[in-house]
């Protein structure tokens, strides 16, 4: 499974990069208020430097909401950097322009996705990605894990290419069961990752291997 990091803090993308685990990072525009960047130019050029600082996928969400409005503004973050992928939202529009940017070879990353009809749609238009939002479904008690087992066999029964993006992953076990299910990406905060590394028993064993080696 791939390790994506949902951030737009440069900081923190550099850390997840350094510790040679990331495959991609994730944005969107709440993220990117989060950091504080505003306006188009300053927006634009936080997508190139997050591009600078990984080797993988970089995710940059359209805000235009109409077909027209979706392709100028996709293929203007297209243009910025080879690792660009055009994030879409799951509405009718996104669907033809995640079909109109699989036709020119630019990679799409279909977003909030809540259902497996939004999942069928966005494979059947060629989106690279597709993200489930797994833990706004568990805020509002929908099993958000069990969405992303439905999508797994809907795509492996037909063998659609389209990669399971979970997203909206809050804590590490959510990171261990879409492993287990098979999503293709887990976009993740920090945080999430880095817990991965915890365990009460690395510590104790550590801490008596260190005393030993004293003795
Ligand atoms: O990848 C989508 C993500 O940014 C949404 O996460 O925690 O706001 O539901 P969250």
């Amino acid at each position: 499974m791939k390790f994506f990091i949902d951030t737009a803090n440069l900081a923190q993308i550099k850390e997840a990069q350094d510790m040679g685990v990331l495959d991609g990072v994730t944005t969107n525009p709440s993220l990117m208020a989060k950091e504080g960047i505003k306006g188009q130019s300053n927006i634009l050029k936080h997508y190139v430097d997050i591009c600078n600082l990984v080797t993988g996928d970089v995710s940059a969400e359209v805000i235009a909401t109409d077909y027209e409005g979706m392709i100028k503004e996709g293929e203007a973050l297209a243009d910025l950097h080879e690792r660009i992928v055009v994030k879409i939202p799951m509405i009718k529009d996104g669907i033809k322009a995640i079909k109109y940017f699989t036709e020119k070879g630019i990679k799409t990353n279909c977003t909030l996705v809540f259902s497996a009809g939004q999942a069928l749609l966005a494979a059947k238009a060629g989106a690279t990605y597709m993200s489930p939002f797994i833990g706004r479904l568990d805020d509002v008690s929908t099993d958000g894990l069990r969405l992303i087992e439905d999508i797994r066999q809907i795509y492996d029964n037909y063998g659609f290419e389209t990669q399971i993006l979970a997203a909206s992953v809050r804590h590490p076990m959510h990171i261990i069961e879409c492993a287990r299910i098979g999503a293709d990406v887990a976009t993740c905060p920090l945080s999430a990752i880095t817990a991965l590394l915890k365990h009460p028993l690395t510590d104790s064993g550590l801490a008596q291997f260190l005393a030993d080696a004293k003795k």
